[in-house]
Order: C-alpha cells, then structure tokens, then sequence
C-alpha cells in the first residue's frame, strides 16, 4: 500500500466508530478528507449523523457532499471526533497536530468529543526515541509576535530543548489560519517532555493553542503495509 491507499485504509476503518445518530467531529488534512468523503457516502446510503467542522476546508468539503453541519454552539457536546496528525507517540497517544494549520479548531472540536479517533499512514507513528521531528505548530495572535516567540523560546530552553521557531509562510506570506492567527513553526528535532512544554508553551500570553494533543486522543487507526492497526492510549 503506498502512503495515500494507508491514509485512505486508515479513514474507511474509522467508519466502524460511526454509529447511525451520532454527532460527529470532522477533522482537517488529507487524511481526514478521505474520512469525510467515506462519511458522505454513507450519508447518501442514508446514515443519519450531524457534523462539526474543524476548519473552513473542511466544512466546504463536507457541505458539498451533503453530510449535515453543525456548530459548537448548537451542539456543544459530541460523540466521537476523526481526524489525523502529524505525528503519533504510540502509548499515551500524544500527537502532533498543526501541519495545516488547523490545530486550535481541532483541538476545541476534540476536547467537546467523548472519543477522538485518530487515523494515520504508518509514516506518522513514532517511539519516544523519534517523537519530534515534526516542527510543532503553535497558533499565536499576530500582535506583539516578536514577544511571544521570545517567550516560547526561553520556555523551550528551559526544559533542555532548542531549535528554530519560524513563522510559517505560504505564496511570500505569513500564513493566516481560519482564526486570523499566525503559526510558528518550532523546529526542535525532538519532544523529550511533551506534557511540560504543552503546559509552558500554552500559559504564554499571546500563544492562542499549541499543537501538542496530550490526553485527548483515545485510539489511533494506523494503516501500514499489512492492513490497519488499532493503537490504544495504555499509559
Ligand atoms: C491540520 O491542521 C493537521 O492537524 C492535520 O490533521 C495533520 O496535519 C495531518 O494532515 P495530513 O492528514 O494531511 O497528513
């Protein structure tokens, strides 16, 4: 199975957790968007389920395959979230989240969840030994960025990591999430306390969320090449 036929695998599996009547969180990437495109086939057979969005991208896609929509304040409280990561710290199931810059949406839609269901191509599972490679989106305001990278700098260093903290871009420019925010990306090569620095990083004024998902998701699907596995949170 090559890396798209994985995220797709991955994403029809975690049509097993969607049960007829559920409120459902739709997460945001291109595995995700296999997930949402499964859903709405099934919603065509006649599933009747309500979504939440965890982006504009997403909500388009889920709308113009006619999967009913929902918002937070309509529905405060939902049965099961599905949604990829970057990143997969297999035993507490840590993600990283944030590669589209998504990561504030997606973590507000999978905290009002009872159960987030991960789903991955085998490419994004990591031992602690290997967790961190992918830079670590966090979302700040734009006003007085200087300062809070400075800010999430020295937190870094305090807990014995460093790297570059860089402002992502797209066409020349700074890249503006659905929630007028900026990203910076912090390249750190690897996450030893992922908790602890969740923690710094989030108390940090102007730091709107960070993309560390400690103790939210509750089973990753990874797809690999002999079929998907089921990891359970065990620690
Ligand atoms: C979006 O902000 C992210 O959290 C995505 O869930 C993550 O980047 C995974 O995306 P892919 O499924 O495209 O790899």
């Amino acid at each position: 199975m090559d890396i798209e036929a994985q995220k797709k695998a991955a994403a029809h599996a975690a049509l097993d957790y969607i049960e007829d009547g559920m409120k459902v969180g739709l997460g945001t990437g291109s595995t995700a968007n296999y997930f949402i495109d499964a859903l709405g086939e099934r919603v065509k057979q006649g599933l009747n389920v309500i979504c939440v969005p965890t982006s504009i991208a997403s909500e388009e896609r889920a709308r113009n395959l006619g999967i009913p929509l929902s918002t937070l304040d309509e529905t405060p409280e939902l049965d099961v979230t599905v949604d990829g990561a970057d990143e997969i710290l297999e035993g507490p199931l840590v993600l990283i989240k944030g590669g589209g810059g998504a990561l504030t949406r997606e973590k507000i839609v999978a905290a009002s969840s009872k159960k987030m269901v991960v789903i991955a191509d085998a490419s994004k599972a990591m031992t602690a030994e290997a967790f961190g490679k992918f830079p670590l989106p966090v979302e700040i305001l734009p006003f007085g960025a200087g300062a809070t990278i400075l800010k999430m700098r020295r937190a870094i260093e305090k807990l014995g990591m460093s790297g570059d903290l860089v402002i992502r871009q797209k066409d020349g420019e700074n890249f503006i999430t659905d929630n007028g925010g900026l990203i910076v990306d912090c390249h750190l090569g690897h996450i030893t306390q992922p908790e602890k620095l969740a923690g710094k990083l989030r108390r940090i004024p102007g730091v709107v969320e960070q993309g560390l998902f400690v103790g939210i998701a509750s089973v990753a699907l990874v797809a690999t090449e002999d079929g998907v596995q089921t990891l359970e949170k065990t620690t």
